[in-house]
């Protein structure tokens, strides 16, 4: 049975590494991830995780790292600049989208519809849509517009999953962060996943 189909952007916001280890994951479910990258996002993969995560590289750096799982799903990219792809219209069965990271620019252009690329006409398509849209905001400290954009996509219908990693679950790696806040993205698109353990009402049990 097919695990379905997920659009999933990644932009120039610091947290490449959320990015890649939540596709590693969608991928490993057997999802076909339709992955958009803009061009500061392209630079983010290959300025924080090297030139092997370029972007045409990105399936093998995901096999390498994460395990040979990750081919049992699809990965389909796709120009920013193609507004004729299929995640930029509503009749595509794409059932949910994730911006991780996402940039305070793109997610400006989501909050007021301005559908300026593929990333932000696929968003606007999940919201058109009714169907979930996980924005992944990154910056610090956060403007009055950039507040006022998370709330205007909020009421949109979009959850934002700010890339706040906790740590109570005593993180000792990079890994380890990048594992909480993948799995809170997982859990935001509706996927069980064991990738931080359930909180027990105390710290290290
Ligand atoms: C190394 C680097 C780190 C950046 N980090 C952030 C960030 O954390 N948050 C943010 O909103 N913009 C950040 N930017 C700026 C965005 O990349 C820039 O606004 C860009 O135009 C975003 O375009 P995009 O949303 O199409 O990717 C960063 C840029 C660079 C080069």
């Amino acid at each position: 049975m097919s695990a379905g189909k997920i659009a999933f952007a990644i932009t120039g916001a610091s947290g490449a590494l959320y990015a890649v280890r939540t596709l590693s994951e969608l991928l490993a479910r057997g999802v076909h991830v339709e992955l958009v990258v803009s061009d500061y996002g392209k630079r983010l993969l290959r300025d924080e995780l090297g030139d092997e995560a370029s972007t045409e590289k990105l399936l093998p750096y995901l096999a390498a790292k994460y395990g040979v799982k990750v081919n049992e799903g699809l990965l389909t990219v796709h120009s920013n600049r193609d507004l004729g792809a299929t995640i930029a219209s509503g009749s595509h069965n794409c059932s949910a989208m994730a911006i991780v990271p996402c940039s305070m620019k793109t997610l400006a252009g989501i909050a007021h519809g301005l559908s300026r690329n593929l990333v932000e006409r696929a968003a606007d398509v999940m919201l058109k849509e009714q169907r979930r849209l996980v924005i992944v905001p990154r910056e610090t400290p956060m403007s009055l517009p950039a507040l006022r954009n998370m709330v205007l996509c909020a009421e949109a219908g979009a959850m934002v999953v700010p890339a706040m990693p906790a740590f109570y679950q005593l993180p000792r790696s990079l890994d380890d962060l990048a594992d909480f806040m993948a799995g809170k993205i997982l859990s935001a698109l509706g996927f069980e996943h064991d990738l931080y353990p359930a909180w027990t009402g105390q710290v290290g049990s």
